[in-house]
Order: C-alpha cells, then sequence, then structure tokens
C-alpha cells in the first residue's frame, strides 16, 4: 500500500472516485486547472482493470465506424475517430512528460495497426469499412498482404497506432499527480454520494465535501442502477507468447468471435481475446487453453511465458458512457469502455474536465449517460439483460451444484444447499473448505465459481468475488456474508426476501 486510507473528513474542489485511467487523467486534467483534488480507491490506485489491460491504443473502436455512421451520422463519426486520436496522442504527450520528469519509461510506442479477414466475407465487410474511414477522413490503407504467418488473407492497415506499458503509465501519472499536490486515499471505498453543492462522498473513515464528483469505479456503482442494465461484464484473457519468428512491429487484430489480438512487448508478444459472459461459463480456465491452441496453430510459439484475466464491460450501442450522472449536475461518471478503456479512459477526463470547466466538447454530445439509444442498441440491451431474469430463476431451480462438500476437489468451488442456505464452497490446495453465501449481495443472484482465477463470479451484473467472499469487482458494494458450514435448526417460516434475496434492487428502466 502506497497511500493511507482515509480517516477524517475533507474538503476539495473535485474528489475523484478511482484510481484507474479514467480517475488518474480526470485528476490530472483538473489538478493542472489549479483544482484541489483527492482520489480514493477501494482498493490500490493503478491497480484495477487498467493494470490488467493489455493497452494497445488505435483508433479502431469495437464497433466498426461503418455501423457508427449508419447509427448516427458521418459527422458524429468523425467526431469520435478524431478524440480516440486526441486520446492517443494525449498518452504520448504524458508518458514524455512521465519521462522527462520523472525519468519513468512508460514504453509509449507509435506503429501500425492490421484488422485483417481470413474469408472473403470478412474481406468484404474490411472493404467496406475502409471506405467508411475515408469518408470521414481517417488515413488507411488497403493491404494484400498482411505480414502476419497464417490465415490472414488481407485488411486493413492504420498507421500511427500506438502501445504502451499500462502498470507504468499509471504509476507515472501517480507521481505526477503527488508532485502537483493531488491526494491520495488507498482502501477507501466510497459508500454514498450524494450530489449536491457541495456534493458528499462518504466512506467508512470519513466524508469529502467537493464542488464536484467523478466516479471512474469503472462499473456502475449501486446509486447509478439505470446505467447497470446499460453495460453487461465480460471476462478477456491475455497471454505474453516468445515466438519462433516475430511479425513486424505491429497491432493485429482478426475478426473472430470470440475475437484475437496481437501486441508486441519487447522481445515478447501479448495474444488475447476469447472473452466471454462473466459468471456463464462453467470451465472459465478452457479460455486460456483456447487461446494458446490459437497461438499454437497460427503464431508459431517457443514458449508461453505468462497469462492473466481482467474484466471488460461492454455497452449496449457500442459506445461508452461518459459525463455528468443523470440528474446530478455536480456528478460525471465514465463507465463501458468494452475493449477501448485505455484510449475511452484518457478521453474521459478531458471531457469530464471540459465539463467542470464550463467548455465545450465535440464527443461529449455523444456519450452522454442518459442518451438514447437506437433499435441495434434495444436488441443488445434486450439481450444482454435477458441474463438477469433468467439466472436469478434457473439458479433457483438448480441452486445447488453437489449434495455435499465431499464432492468438491481441491481447487475446485461448487454451491451447496446447506437446510435453508445456498453456500458458495472453496476447497483450497490444503483441503481446507471455505463457505460464503452464495447470494450475490447486489440483487441476488447465485455467483458461480470462476476456475481460471478462483473466485466467484456473478452472472447477472458481473460482480466477483474472492472465495473468502471479498468484494474484487462492482457493482456489489459489500463482501459475501461468510456462513458456517454446520447445519442449524430451519426457521419456523421464511420471509420471502429471505428466500429470495432482494430482486426489487435492480430495476428495469426504459431502455434510454
Ligand atoms: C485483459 C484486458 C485487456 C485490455 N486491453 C485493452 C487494450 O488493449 N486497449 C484498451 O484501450 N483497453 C483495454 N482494456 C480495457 C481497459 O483496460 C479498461 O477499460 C480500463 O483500464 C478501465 O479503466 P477504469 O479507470 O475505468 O477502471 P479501473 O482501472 O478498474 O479503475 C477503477 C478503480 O475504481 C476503484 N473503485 C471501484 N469502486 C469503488 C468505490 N466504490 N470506491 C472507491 N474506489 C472504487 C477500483 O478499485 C479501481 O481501482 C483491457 C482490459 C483487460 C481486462
Ligand atoms: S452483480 Fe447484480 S446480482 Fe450479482
Amino acid at each position: 500500500m502506497l497511500f493511507p486510507p482515509l480517516k477524517k473528513n475533507l474538503r476539495v474542489d473535485a474528489v475523484v472516485v478511482g484510481g484507474g485511467i479514467a480517475g488518474l487523467t480526470s485528476a490530472l486534467r483538473l489538478t493542472r486547472a489549479g483544482k484541489r483534488v483527492a482520489v480514493i480507491d477501494q482498493g490500490e490506485v493503478a491497480s484495477g482493470e487498467s493494470s490488467h489491460s493489455t493497452a494497445h491504443l488505435t483508433e479502431f473502436l469495437d464497433t466498426p465506424y461503418t455501423q457508427l455512421v449508419h447509427d448516427l451520422s458521418m459527422e458524429d463519426a468523425r467526431i469520435l475517430s478524431e478524440a480516440k486520436r486526441n486520446a492517443i496522442r494525449s498518452i504520448k504527450e504524458s508518458s514524455r512528460e512521465i519521462l522527462l520528469e520523472l525519468k519513468i519509461d512508460a514504453e509509449f510506442k507509435s506503429m501500425p495497426a492490421y484488422t485483417y479477414g481470413e474469408t472473403d466475407a470478412e474481406l468484404d465487410e474490411l472493404r467496406t469499412e475502409l471506405s467508411s474511414l475515408w469518408d470521414i477522413g481517417m488515413v488507411g490503407y488497403w493491404c494484400d498482404d498482411i505480414p502476419l504467418a497464417g490465415p490472414a488473407l488481407g485488411g486493413i492497415e492504420l498507421p500511427n497506432q500506438a502501445t504502451v506499458h499500462p502498470r507504468k503509465y499509471l504509476l507515472g501519472l501517480v507521481e505526477l499527480l503527488e508532485r502537483k499536490g493531488c491526494l491520495f486515499f488507498e482502501n477507501t471505498r466510497a459508500t454514498e454520494v450524494i450530489g449536491g453543492v457541495p456534493s458528499k462522498v462518504v466512506t467508512p473513515g470519513g466524508t469529502i465535501l467537493a464542488d464536484d464528483v467523478i466516479m471512474a469505479t469503472h462499473v456502475p456503482t449501486s446509486n447509478q442502477t439505470f446505467l447497470q442494465t446499460k453495460v453487461a461484464a465480460y471476462r478477456t484473457y491475455a497471454m505474453v507468447l516468445k515466438l519462433w519468428n516475430s511479425p513486424p512491429e505491429a497491432l493485429y487484430f482478426d475478426r473472430r468471435d470470440p475475437y484475437h489480438y496481437l501486441r508486441p512487448w519487447g522481445e515478447f508478444w501479448i495474444l488475447g481475446g476469447e472473452d466471454h459472459k462473466t459468471g456463464t461459463e462453467e470451465h472459465a480456465a478452457s479460455h486460456f487453453l483456447a487461446l494458446e491452441t490459437f497461438a499454437r496453430r497460427n503464431l508459431g510459439v517457443e514458449k508461453v511465458i505468462g497469462q492473466w484475466s481482467g474484466q471488460i464491460l461492454e455497452p449496449a450501442d457500442g459506445l461508452p458512457y461518459i459525463g455528468h450522472a443523470p440528474g446530478e449536475p455536480h456528478v460525471y461518471l465514465a463507465t463501458g469502455f468494452s475493449g477501448c478503456g485505455m484510449t475511452f479512459g484518457t478521453l474521459a477526463g478531458d471531457i469530464i474536465s471540459d465539463l467542470i470547466a464550463g467548455e465545450t466538447n465535440g464527443a461529449e454530445r455523444l456519450l452522454r449517460p442518459n442518451r438514447m439509444g437506437n433499435f441495434h442498441s434495444l436488441a443488445c440491451y434486450l439481450s444482454e439483460n435477458s441474463d438477469f431474469p433468467k439466472f436469478f430463476v434457473k439458479d433457483r431451480i438448480h441452486d445447488a451444484e453437489v449434495e455435499s462438500v465431499d464432492e468438491i476437489a481441491c481447487g475446485e468451488g461448487k454451491r451447496v444447499r446447506i437446510d435453508d442456505r445456498v453456500l458458495a464452497v472453496y476447497r483450497d490446495d490444503e483441503t481446507k473448505l471455505h463457505a460464503v453465501s452464495a447470494v450475490c449481495p447486489h440483487a441476488g443472484c447465485h455467483v458461480h465459481f470462476n476456475d481460471a482465477e478462483k473466485t466467484w463470479d456473478c452472472p447477472c451484473h458481473g460482480s466477483r468475488f474472492e472465495t473468502t467472499g471479498k468484494l474484487l469487482n462492482g457493482p456489489a458494494m459489500e463482501n459475501l456474508k461468510r456462513e458456517s458450514l454446520a447445519r442449524r435448526d430451519p426457521p419456523m417460516t421464511l420471509p420471502l426476501s429471505e428466500a429470495f434475496g432482494n430482486p426489487f434492487v435492480v430495476h428495469f428502466p426504459d431502455p434510454t
């Protein structure tokens, strides 16, 4: 731990909740504008999803520009591409500042990016996409010879894209901020945010009063229920490889579903992808195997060096939610970055600091959290949200996975019914059992075991917990309750809310 937790009340100009790319970039912009800023984080700063990132920085979005031109307009798609380009430039400039002032090399590196097709249909889609890129003024080329051994038949090259070392970059931002007088408090969870003049952020150790509050928590917090239904949590996987023959230094993206991407890192390569919805896979660890199989078939792997997984949030219409929290003139939020959070998180810092300064930002109108969705986003919204009622009901009908804890092997976690309780039970490598309630404190769904990370993951909105019950990812705000495996006398009657969790915490608002 670098910084102490908050242990007193505080008054600042702006408080940033969350010390990832979005929070730290916002803090930097505000500090540069002369504001007194405090950053709080429920864990350590620079240790959330930003530190798990593979940090390729491109103008590509997860949604094709052709789709954005169709759903929005040519001008709006142009504004978004420009905003992404500016975010890359901004990371480049901050990396340079970090290098010159702090002598920390955040490893910012410019290089081209290729998105390639493996079938005629994919090549046709990419030709259409290139034409959309030209229509909105982007620089890109058609390439018949993608310089990657394997199945690439052709695709688009974008020059001047980049990579950065995410952790070094974030730690550089923290040090820059410290030098500029920004305050940091770690292990300090915001438990309540009350917008007003001033606004209030309540934490267990004290309350912070501020003119403006920036919620950069990656996941919408529980007082943003309207947004929780507009984003879906996915697990994503990454692997560091040594290849027999390195391709030219560039970023490579395929068009498969699930997709794969490759970026260089010194003498190694990082392969990512094989995403799936959080909490819905029986064997999450099989996704590492799928990644390795892809690598061995297509890339010529000398050695697998390491691997990890992380969480991304997919927004209903493919664009992040950045700006004013609806109805709260002094509370701002940034979420739903999909696999582009390093650039969108940087853009969030620009948009939010511009809003606070009363300046206009071209991209702000397109990313407002209360924006209306289109037909395409409504379809995604309905399909992603069907998981909440589906798992809520299904897991109550088949609530236990095993009859007895004796059926749980070392390193395995299963749900077991013990008298009136459904418990999530994990057996560690020393055969010791760890029991917590299987009921997610967010909205009452049952958690599922993730065998890749040894965590309990909720399939409804993506909350995640350690096997001890400690909260890892929201929207839940509390740990899973610790439980005893001892049987107890059943109660005479069971209140409905206890039998079914509390299904009324999350509402299904209008999909707007
Ligand atoms: C494996 C992987 C690969 C990726 N690859 C890329 C890529 O190549 N390019 C790209 O652009 N993006 C990529 N992304 C996405 C990108 O990294 C994320 O979208 C981005 O880092 C999210 O930044 P953030 O600041 O919103 O969240 P985080 O970095 O998670 O920061 C949020 C912080 O908020 C804190 N917090 C949460 N709730 C509270 C609370 N109540 N009180 C106090 N603190 C709180 C958390 O502890 C955390 O530190 C990848 C992500 C993963 C997981
Ligand atoms: S995350 Fe919403 S019910 Fe678990």
